[in-house]
């Protein structure tokens, strides 16, 4: 879900609306503002985007007031519908709140609420919570800042939450416990938001609320942050956003996705920029070198991720253990946290996430801490929770992704992993010296290649418009190229609804290969370097079963040309550096498929970019 909320001289309204729609990717299942005017509170809410609120809005209540809170849903409890929008009223009419995230225990809440009068409209937690609060306020007779600490005191779960009390209505009362909470300092104006996006052409100054935290934001008073638990004071650490407003627009692509696919050859070398030096053999990033005998002693690695970032984890398990030889180990972070892992002190755990907000990779890392682990995030938002979470860390640098499909944030990852393996097979000695300049040099100009990669634009194009109706589609790879074909499939379903699998190719004869017949598109994914033979041959299978063969290959190759329907070129890259280039075609043909079959690219149905929720 996304939260807004504002406070100033300005007219909410526009500032809310336009905060939602860059957070919209957080969550779009309904909409709803709160604005606060003359005495008055009033609230829109449906079902839908931010546009159907602005649609719904405009008939309903005026637009007008300075002071305001709005939310975009991804639905957890109760269907996503206009009544369980939110904002969300106490029984009196006098609290509104927003909120992000699961509360727990909300049923034996609800039921003390009901048992003393309280009445109920929606099926939600927060609504639950906003009544908690206001009988807590009534009961104790105190403010609503000091309502909300006790409130939460009682509450199991997770929230980002942001209050407005219509007796007090120059104040907005927020609180976060493992969903994100950031506030702009403006002049004489105060923003809240999931993330910094909705006030960042306002203000480049910002806290972030850490867990357990509420702040009291008040006109023209200085913001007060208290500890839920203990009730001590914070002092606020003011934090200089290092965002831009054209990083997070669509700058004349037609959708997020694409822009952030095209972004790619730029990004991949802000990642490693300062930090990789080919001709010198250097590889320079402070988080490992710090560490570097934590990560250099390990018994393992455990790489903890979610999602497409799991790909990636997937993709560096065989980097890693091929350039320095470290046994490495790949999990999904909600399989992880419910397992009792056997983890020691001896064990390295890195755990990948673009938001550095996934609810069970966060949970991954406190138990992996626990039990006396070194954790070490690659994560793209900064100062994300997991990148405060974790005890060291590298940045990815691809700048905002917003496109709910992760593209850019994925090849960015397998970067930094990447540049991490190297390093450490350097220090290990498990790299001759020849192979570890070539794979420096190679991945310094990986962004020319990757920038090549995109001219398969056309013929994804081309392919997209052949195979837009189908059904299901196969995704096939052997060694590197398994994960991608993971990653390949994962896009198609993401964004197409096409149901997709990805399988390593020889696996195939042990069950997908039923499926084989002459409507099934298979993406075989087939680069000179690495299996080609092994691969050919399974390309062989797919064709005499009359499979229609789609192959990325490598530029120049002749014999898979001569069975597949489709080939896709590609620039020669090492094995080990192939994941990177042969993601690129794979990431447009979903992505002209998805556009070709009219779905909404950058906001899936049902998915949200960032699930703060387990
Ligand atoms: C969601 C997103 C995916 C992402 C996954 C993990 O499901 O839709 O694109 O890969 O979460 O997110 P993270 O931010 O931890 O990488």
């Amino acid at each position: 879900c996304g939260i807004v909320g504002y406070i100033g001289h300005r007219e909410a309204y526009p500032v809310i609306i336009k905060g939602l729609q860059r957070l919209e990717y957080r969550g779009y299942d309904s909409a709803g503002i709160m604005l606060y005017d003359n005495s008055e509170l009033k609230v829109s809410k449906t079902k839908g985007k931010v546009s159907d609120l602005e649609a719904r809005a405009q008939n309903e209540i005026t637009l007008n007031g300075s002071i305001g809170i709005g939310h975009t849903r991804w639905a957890t409890h109760g269907v996503p519908n206009d009544v369980n929008s939110h904002p969300h009223l106490s029984n009196s009419g006098n609290l509104c709140i927003i909120h992000n995230g699961i509360i727990e225990n909300y049923e034996p809440l609800k039921k003390e609420l009901i048992n003393r009068g309280y009445t109920f409209k929606s099926d939600t937690d927060t609504e639950v919570l906003v009544n908690l609060i206001e009988e807590i306020k009534k009961k104790e007779n105190i403010k609503l800042g000091k309502a909300v600490q006790l409130a939460l005191n009682q509450v199991v779960g997770a929230y980002a939450i942001v209050v407005f009390d219509k007796e007090k209505p120059d104040e907005l009362v927020a609180a976060r416990l493992g969903s994100p909470l950031a506030i702009g300092i403006g002049d004489g104006e105060f923003f809240v938001g999931s993330d910094a996006t909705p006030f960042i052409e306002y203000t480049s100054n910002a806290i972030y609320l850490e867990d357990e935290e509420t702040a009291v934001i008040r006109l023209h008073k200085p913001l007060k942050i208290r500890k839920i638990k203990d009730d001590t004071t914070v002092d606020p650490y003011i934090q200089e956003l290092q965002l831009n407003l054209e990083q997070i627009e669509k700058g004349g692509y037609e959708h997020f996705m694409l822009k952030e696919i095209y972004e790619q050859p730029n990004v991949i070398k802000d990642t490693y920029r300062g930090r990789l030096l080919a001709n010198t053999g250097i590889i320079q990033m402070s988080g490992v070198e710090d560490n570097i005998e934590k990560f250099t002693n390990a018994d393992r690695i455990l790489i903890v991720a979610c999602g497409t970032s799991w790909h990636a984890g997937l993709v560096a398990e065989y980097i890693i253990e091929e350039f320095s030889r470290i046994p490495v180990e790949v999990e999904y972070a909600s399989e992880f946290r419910y397992r009792n892992p056997i983890i020691t002190s001896k064990d390295v755990v890195i755990a990948i996430s673009q938001s550095g907000e996934t609810a069970d990779t966060l949970a991954a890392i406190k138990l992996a801490k626990e039990k006396g682990a070194f954790v070490f995030g690659v994560c793209n938002v900064v100062g994300s929770s997991i990148s405060r979470e974790t005890h060291a860390g590298a940045y990815t640098h691809a700048g905002p992704e917003i496109g709910v499909a992760s593209t850019k944030a994925f090849t960015t990852q397998i970067t930094v992993l990447t540049m991490i393996a190297l390093r450490l097979a350097k220090v290990k000695g498990t790299l001759s010296n020849s192979d570890y300049f070539r794979y420096l040099q190679e991945l310094e100009i990986i962004p020319e290649k990757v920038l090549e990669a995109l001219n398969t634009n056309d013929i994804a194009k081309e392919i997209a418009e052949k195979f837009k109706d189908s059904q299901n589609c196969l995704y096939l790879g052997r060694g590197y190229n398994f994960p991608v074909a993971l990653e390949g499939a994962l896009k198609l379903k993401e964004i197409s609804y096409i149901h997709a699998e990805g399988y390593p190719a020889a696996e195939m004869k042990h069950g997908p290969i039923a499926l084989i017949d002459e409507k099934m598109p298979v993406i075989v994914i087939a680069p000179k370097q690495g299996h080609y033979d092994k691969v050919v041959s399974n390309i062989q299978e797919i064709k005499s079963r009359s499979g229609k063969i789609i192959a990325v290959v490598t530029k120049g190759d002749t014999q898979v040309k001569e069975l597949a329907d489709y080939v896709i070129e590609i620039p020669e890259t090492s094995d080990a550096l192939s994941p990177l280039i042969t993601t690129i075609p794979l990431q447009l043909l979903s992505y002209y498929i998805a556009v070709l079959r009219g779905c909404n690219v950058d906001q899936p149905r049902n998915l949200a970019k960032s699930v703060t929720v387990e």
